[in-house]
């Protein structure tokens, strides 16, 4: 297969149980993921844990627990969180094992080979939360504290041997490569954010801390360790099994379709990692898309302030397939979004139980009362069919390039849109007056069957399993679903057997008081 697609999430600190803002990031990367499959692309779908420095030290040994035993247990409810949220990954990395450690060390040595290397000392601001040194106007003095402007976490003040990357020699081709490859860096806000910050100057960058010992061994002195974003970035080829890279995973697979990782990462992705790809002379990945915040109230979820969205508390409460279309639908993708109660239950009552439940159920009930619980076999398409059916073929190049600029927004405004159309065409046509008529009523069903059938392949990405359970009404499987089949107006099998399905999504009671 030559289509290929490389995505990744972030990999995830396992200092605290998993939250909302990584079940987005998640979400939103298996929804590119089942996408590309559908549309014939042999796809890898990376996420997995980062378990080194600081930050991982210090939480472990608040729990007086060794920092290996702490990140088995917290990676653990990651792993289980990618079931719970149905992902497709097909590779789970935690930075702890032998094949990551491997590429580091690697990586660390090509750089020192082309002497992009130095041994020097390093003293300035940390902020061990977000693993960042910060330059003395990013950072305000709040309350007596010292806090990062932009993530408003507490820094503290360094002073030690360390290890430097030359970043500041590759300032200049960072700049050509962002200006030869202008959709690197999306959305297009952030690509400015990004020029700006490298064109005020990049300082050379330290690679390496002396002063704890949870991380990887600088290759040759192992009294520093790997500073914990240059080995977390190289999570993305070392689960390629890179230095190999005659290996089929590296050669199909490198470089990656996209990193989709949150705004707040966005300079280590688009600036450092970059850089140190430049510096070792690998390809560099195709896309960095920095999506926005999960807020709650008006500020960014975090274990520091308190206001964590449980996802699971969720799914147990609406199920899986709610907050999957919740997450795609009502946070604009690019931006920020709030998790609100109200809206996620508006969207389960009218866009999924109303629009889409009730269209399955209405034309599988009709079909089964009126065409003897079979796909009609005697029809003949009229004009006003055919327009409603062409719609598809018509868009499916635009739904193709906009999902590879990830422009999710218009693809969930192409499917809503299309389930109102799909609702008024069958309330206009109304089949239940045509019973003279056969060959029109088995037209009209056959036609919103066929639609039913179209926008749950589309909906597959969104809603797995409930497009699976609508896809019941005609037998249809996962290995069934592809996208290219959209265009087919005649893909339903004339005479074959429809089955009664239960509801696919329950009303929610609102209490109006
Ligand atoms: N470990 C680093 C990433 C290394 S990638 C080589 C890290 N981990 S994190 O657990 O703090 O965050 C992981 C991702 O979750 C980031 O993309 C971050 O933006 C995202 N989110 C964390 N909180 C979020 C929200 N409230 N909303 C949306 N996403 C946010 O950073």
């Amino acid at each position: 297969m030559d289509k290929k697609f490389y995505i990744t999430t972030p990999i995830y600190y396992p200092s605290a149980k998993p939250h909302m803002g990584h079940a987005y990031s998640s979400i939103i990367a298996d929804f590119f993921a089942r996408f590309k499959r559908m549309d014939g692309f042999d796809v890898q779908f990376l996420t997995g844990t980062d378990e080194h420095g600081l930050k991982i030290q210090r939480s472990a040994e608040k729990q007086n627990i060794d920092p290996l035993e702490f990140c088995n247990q917290i990676s653990q409810t990651f792993r289980d969180l990618s079931k719970t949220l149905n992902l497709t990954n097909t590779d789970f990395i935690r930075t702890t094992e032998d094949r990551h450690k491997k590429t580091v060390q690697h990586l660390w040595k090509e750089l020192e080979k082309n002497d992009d290397i130095y041994l020097s000392k390093y003293s300035g601001w940390y902020s061990v939360s977000d693993e960042a040194f910060y330059n003395e106007d990013e950072i305000e003095d709040v309350d007596g504290l010292k806090r990062s402007i932009s993530s408003r976490s507490t820094v503290e003040w360094i002073e030690e041997e360390s290890y430097f990357f030359r970043l500041s020699k590759w300032e200049k081709p960072l700049l050509d490569y962002y200006e030869t490859h202008p959709n690197f860096i999306s959305p297009e806000t952030r690509k400015n954010e990004v020029i700006s910050f490298v064109k005020s100057g990049l300082k050379d960058l330290s690679i390496s801390r002396k002063s704890f010992s949870w991380g990887i061994n600088v290759p040759g002195n192992n009294d520093h360790v790997i500073y914990v974003w240059l080995d977390a970035l190289t999570n993305y080829i070392s689960a390629l099994n890179y230095p190999d890279t005659n290996n089929v995973l590296f050669k199909n697979f490198w470089p990656a379709s996209v990193h989709l990782i949150g705004k707040d990462i966005l300079r280590f992705h688009a600036v450092y990692w970059p850089a140190f790809l430049l510096a070792a002379k690998i390809d560099l990945p195709l896309k960095v898309y920095g999506h926005g915040w999960i807020l709650s109230g008006d500020e960014k979820m975090s274990k520091s302030k308190g206001n964590i969205l449980d996802p699971i508390e969720i799914i147990n409460e609406y199920g899986l397939d709610p907050l999957r279309y919740y997450l795609i639908k009502e946070v604009s993708f690019g931006n920020d979004g709030n998790i609100s109660q109200e809206r996620l239950e508006d969207c389960i009552n009218s866009d999924l139980a109303n629009n889409f439940g009730n269209l399955c159920q209405r034309v599988t009930a009709f079909a089964i009362k009126n065409c003897n619980s079979e796909v009609p076999n005697d029809i003949k398409f009229e004009k006003e069919d055919l327009i409603i059916l062409d719609k598809y073929k018509n868009n499916l190049k635009i739904i193709r390039d906009k999902i590879d600029n990830q422009d999710i927004n218009f693809y969930i405004d192409f499917i809503i849109n299309s389930l109102f159309e799909a609702n008024k065409y069958f309330n206009d046509q109304e089949p239940w007056k045509k019973k003279e008529d056969p060959i029109r009523l088995n037209t009209i069903v056959y036609t919103t069957l066929e639609i039913v059938r179209k926008i749950s392949f589309l909906l597959f990405p969104i809603i797995p399993q409930s497009s699976l359970r609508a896809l019941k009404i005609f037998d249809l499987k996962e290995d069934n679903i592809n996208l290219s089949s959209v265009e087919n107006n005649e893909y339903l099998l004339k005479g074959s057997k429809i089955n009664k399905i239960d509801i696919l999504f329950k009303k929610i009671e609102k209490n109006n008081d």
